[in-house]
């Protein structure tokens, strides 16, 4: 063999690694997942190769990937789009051109479906343009949801598109499913805001910051969409650039003594039904020293972190919607918190995907994402 022969089967192989991912048997499209993940594969490599060389902040990368993505608010033949701010907070609102006999219910989101669901609930939707990392850490982003979501919660505005204030709802999908969660919780509490959320609905959230080794963790831990350095990278870069936290989060080595109380919220151990137990043992995180806590407390802060909330902020929350996937590091965070808030009381209404993975409702063209779309419009259209 020349050397040529032995070089392109060198790169042959080099690129079939490359591409290859072991996928579970379940998946409907292997192929197009794998290419799929071999697109994030070489645009999160990128980002580090760019961060090492200094040319960009990690986190940039992703955002310039983002913003590739987005489309200026554009309306057609079933709904006008805009855009306008609530509380000096950009937001962009859907509103169906179909005459409306009654007043039309509301859903307060973060996450991509806007305009079918305008169309096809015949509701006024809201998208909150929060301000993002690594520019901006938290609680910037909450705060951005919370300030219009009050904004939104009042008489004359919600008179002025024609909403009915008893069918208001608020949703998310993974980051923005931390936020419908953290600011839902936050209303409820609220004295000045009399005007109450309906339902939730939470896509795959991130809702705890405490605990990086659940099963769920573990099992996913390489898995392509989200693995778990890239959701631990997210989560230190929710609060600081400093990487001293993202290092500290990846070995569970970041939670002072004097929060050890917080731990009961996060335990596997007692909140997982067993079959996403089977073939783990709990160990309590081990604990770090306080310093990081002190510089960075958000990442104990119930508003970043919903599932340390205790019981009593719990019990008043509205009819939940929680989506979950197997294939996902956040699967846990979604099953706990659905306990959590069984044991409080409230109704909630889970949708447990066997052969779901992180992010799946987004990824368009995907069978998959057309199914869950529909389950979760579907509940919708039912419950809010
Ligand atoms: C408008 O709504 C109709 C009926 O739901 C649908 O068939 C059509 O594709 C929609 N148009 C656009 C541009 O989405
Ligand atoms: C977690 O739950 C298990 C089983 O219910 C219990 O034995 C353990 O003490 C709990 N640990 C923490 C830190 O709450």
């Amino acid at each position: 063999m020349g050397t040529k022969t032995v070089l392109l089967l060198l790169v042959g192989v080099l690129g079939a690694y490359y591409v290859y991912t072991p996928i579970p048997d379940s998946f409907e499209e292997p192929w197009r997942f794998m290419w799929m993940a071999t697109q994030i594969k070489t645009v999160t490599n990128l980002a580090v190769f760019a961060e090492q060389l200094g040319i960009s902040h990690f986190m940039d990368i992703g955002m310039l990937y983002m913003s590739s993505q987005e489309v200026p608010p554009t309306s057609d033949e079933n709904v006008t789009v805009m855009e306008t701010t609530f509380n000096n907070v950009l937001v962009r609102v859907y509103i169906p051109n179909r005459k409306s006999e009654a007043l039309r219910r509301a859903w307060f989101n973060t996450d991509i479906l806007s305009r079918r669901t305008a169309n096809r609930l015949d509701a006024v939707v809201i998208s909150t343009n929060y301000r993002l990392a690594p520019k901006y850490h938290f609680p910037i982003q909450f705060e951005d949801v919370y300030n219009s979501l009050k904004w939104f919660l009042r008489q004359d505005i919600l008179e002025k598109y024609g909403v009915d204030p008893k069918r208001i709802g608020i949703s998310g999908d993974s980051a923005g499913g931390n936020l419908a969660a953290a600011v839902s919780q936050q209303v409820i509490n609220d004295p000045d805001v009399k005007i109450k959320l309906k339902t939730q609905s939470l896509i795959y959230p991130a809702l705890q910051t405490l605990d990086m080794n659940l099963p769920s963790f573990q099992e996913n831990s390489h898995f392509p969409t989200l693995p778990k350095s890239l959701m631990v990278r997210f989560w230190s870069e929710y609060f600081t650039t400093d990487r001293t936290l993202e290092e500290a989060m990846f070995f569970n080595q970041h939670v002072p003594e004097k929060s050890s109380h917080l731990f009961q919220f996060v335990n596997w151990s007692s909140l997982l039904p067993e079959n996403f137990k089977k073939g783990h043992f709990y160990n309590s995180p081990t604990h770090g020293s306080s310093e990081l806590a002190n510089k960075y407390p958000g990442f104990i802060d119930v508003r970043a972190a919903p599932l340390l909330s205790d019981d009593s902020k719990l019990h008043g929350l509205p009819l939940t919607y929680v989506i979950t996937c197997q294939y996902d590091v956040l699967r846990d965070d979604g099953i706990m918190y659905v306990s959590r808030l069984q044991n409080a009381g409230v109704r909630v209404t889970h949708n447990h995907i066997e052969d779901g993975f992180h992010g799946a409702l987004s990824y368009y063209g995907f069978k998959i994402a057309y199914r869950i779309e529909d389950q979760y419009l579907s509940w919708l259209s039912k419950n809010l």
